[in-house]
């Protein structure tokens, strides 16, 4: 048993999806989130300042005694996840890798469309997961270009926001896909907008949340750390951007929070 909170770190606002799949399967445990703000977005950047940012949140989350870090962010797990695991080896640190295995198991058109950033998509982990489980698959990588700036940039979405999600996606829909993998843990805040362009053809959207909630699970099982059951769990937020992005951090959360909340009380 073990109280301390599970850190998740992402460049930005987008790690806050994973921050709430980890939440809803997991209620009793407190988290840290850190969103870095301040060089965001790592999409266009080079491996050696990814691993150095993701260094430094690692740093920073230790100093508030973390007992795990989730490294929710597809482009940072890409540059350094190996980096970081060596330096802590005796602290689980969880990645978050595109869904390519789900989407290219349930495949019925045997072609799947992965969105992700220009260094997801580029890294040498995302290509050794495609070629692993694509083997009869053919895997269309697209850029959200201009998807991490929207999700920064505002919270309520309208028509200008549209245009650019239908840019990117509405290329897709003649490419006999029938699954679209979100690889970047910033556009599942933008699926209202995806399933919009997709409308009603059948294509699925799949993204890597709750698979790593439940990975997180196992992995608190396995080590023995899980909190107490029914503790009051806490919520802190960090970045290194100024108090106004952190404010937005606290604000989206609770938004997200309150989601939560009402979804228990349905079941
Ligand atoms: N949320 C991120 C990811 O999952 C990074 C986006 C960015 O900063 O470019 O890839």
């Amino acid at each position: 048993m073990n109280n301390a909170p599970i850190g998740v770190y992402d460049s930005g606002i987008g790690g806050l999806s994973v921050w709430d799949q980890i939440h809803r399967h997991l209620p009793d445990e407190s988290l840290i989130y850190l969103g870095d703000g301040k060089n965001c977005p790592y999409g266009g950047r080079s491996r050696e300042d990814i691993t150095r940012f993701a260094e430094e949140a690692v740093e920073e989350l230790l100093r508030h005694g973390v007992k795990m870090v989730v490294v929710g962010c597809n482009t940072a797990t890409t540059a350094a996840i190996e980096h970081l695991r060596s330096r802590w080896s005796e602290m689980p640190i969880v990645g978050l890798e595109p869904a390519v295995k789900p989407a290219c198991l349930t495949t019925q058109t045997h072609r799947i469309a992965v969105l992700a950033t220009e260094h997801s998509l580029a890294s040498d982990m995302f290509l050794r997961t495609a070629a692993r489980y694509s083997e009869d698959v053919e895997v269309v990588k697209v850029v959200g270009e201009g998807f991490v700036e929207l999700v920064e940039g505002c919270d309520e979405f309208g028509d200008k926001e549209y245009e650019v999600v239908r840019r990117v996606v509405e290329p897709l829909m003649d490419k006999g896909i029938d699954r679209v993998v979100l690889g970047c843990t910033h556009y599942p805040f933008l699926r209202p907008l995806i399933e919009r362009v997709i409308g009603n053809r059948g294509i699925e959207v799949i993204d890597s949340g709750a698979a790593v909630a439940r990975r997180v699970e196992w992995l608190l099982e396995r080590y023995d750390m899980r909190a107490e059951q029914g503790a009051t769990p806490t919520f802190e937020f960090l970045t290194f951007a100024d108090e106004e992005y952190r404010q937005r951090l606290v604000r989206k959360a609770d938004v997200l929070l309150a989601r939560a909340a009402n979804f228990d009380v349905r079941k």
